[in-house]
């Protein structure tokens, strides 16, 4: 495993994470969850991400159980939640002061544990002022409940504006952004957010960055009948289309002929881009965390001409338009 540091923080993050939304607690059963999480920390994945909308709080729960029973030292892994909903009533959820504190002890009850090391805006509230956001997570700071917050999938203007309230009141803004990015959406990370990461140094959490398992190549020959698109909302499966099984069978042969299989190259690829801290793998077997977590160390494998000829598979209209 290698460790990248969370953005302009010192936290030392592994390179590939482990997430829970879809799985624990919901799809994947209690055995299940330890696994996945066992063979994640055996192998150096020391970031485990929740959340409270997943499973309305089931995700964590199943989490705080293997937390409590594992004996890890605290100060060896880190455990994160994002807030946003996690009820049907006007206060359990949005951003406001009170759902951002009742969130995070709730979450901590849920994981067994005495503070989070990452607390995330799940998604923005066009409710809550971000002063309120901004001075809330500050609070929570200084009374050792998190260490570090951040955002989801939150505009750069608004992150931008909320580094400035940081700045003027004199308190801690935003750490890192959790946002999707593979070589199949690629737009945020490459695009929009580039000016955050010069300017703030912020960091990233990125997600899906297998394309919740397109990108690993089960798909190249039809529907896995076990599988996330298979068992998955119509939205999910609206991504299965010709074109991308299509860009995942070229790529899948570049990842033979260097020896390495198709989850490697998607995620190392991922790992390529300095920006990118940390990519948050999802897993419904544990076989799929040791395969994955393997793929920090592949990241030599991309020369400059195979990262090339990725982006010609990737991005045929670059090409087209060149030449
Ligand atoms: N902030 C947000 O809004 C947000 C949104 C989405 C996710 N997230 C976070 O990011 C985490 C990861 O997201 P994700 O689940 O979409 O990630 P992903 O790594 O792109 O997809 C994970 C899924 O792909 C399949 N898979 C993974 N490795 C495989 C392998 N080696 N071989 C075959 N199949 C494999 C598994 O599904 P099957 O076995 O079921 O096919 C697995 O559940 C989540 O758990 C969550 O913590 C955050």
């Amino acid at each position: 495993m290698i460790y990248r540091t969370l953005g302009r923080s010192g936290l030392k993050v592994s390179a590939i994470s482990l997430g829970s939304w879809r799985t624990f607690g919901v799809s994947v059963d209690q055995e299940t969850t330890r696994a996945c999480m066992e063979a994640a920390y055996e192998a150096g994945i020391n970031f485990f991400d929740g959340a409270e909308a997943y499973g309305s709080g089931a995700a964590e729960r199943a989490m705080g159980e293997v937390l409590r029973s594992a004996g890890w030292p605290r100060d060896t892994y880190i455990i994160s939640s994002k807030v946003i909903r996690v009820g049907d009533r006007p206060t359990q959820g949005g951003l406001s002061r009170k759902h951002l504190v009742e969130a995070c002890e709730a979450a901590l009850r849920r994981l067994g544990v005495d503070y989070l090391d990452l607390f995330f805006c799940h998604r923005p509230d066009p409710d809550t002022p971000l002063e309120e956001i901004v001075h809330t997570m500050n609070e929570l700071i200084e009374r050792g409940k998190i260490f570090y917050w951040g955002t989801s999938e939150f505009s750069a203007s608004d992150i931008q504006a909320m580094y400035a309230i940081a700045e003027r009141d004199g308190l801690v803004g935003p750490t890192m952004e959790q946002t999707n990015h593979s070589m199949l959406h690629r737009k945020r990370v490459e695009g929009e957010l580039l000016p955050l990461f010069k300017r703030y140094g912020l960091g990233t959490t990125i997600y899906s960055p297998l394309a919740v398992g397109l990108l690993t190549g089960k798909y190249n020959d039809g529907l896995p009948p076990d599988s996330a698109y298979a068992k998955g909302a119509d939205w999910l499966r609206k991504r299965l289309t010709q074109e991308n099984i299509e860009k995942v069978r070229q790529l899948t042969a570049i990842a033979e002929e260097i020896g390495i299989c198709m989850s490697h190259l998607a995620l190392a690829w991922c790992l390529k881009n300095p920006n990118v801290s940390t990519a948050i793998i999802g897993a419904s077997r544990p076989e799929q965390v040791k395969e994955n977590a393997a793929a920090a160390d592949m990241t030599d494998r991309l020369t400059p001409e195979i990262m090339e000829r990725i982006e010609r598979i990737l991005s045929p209209s670059i090409e087209k338009a060149a030449g």
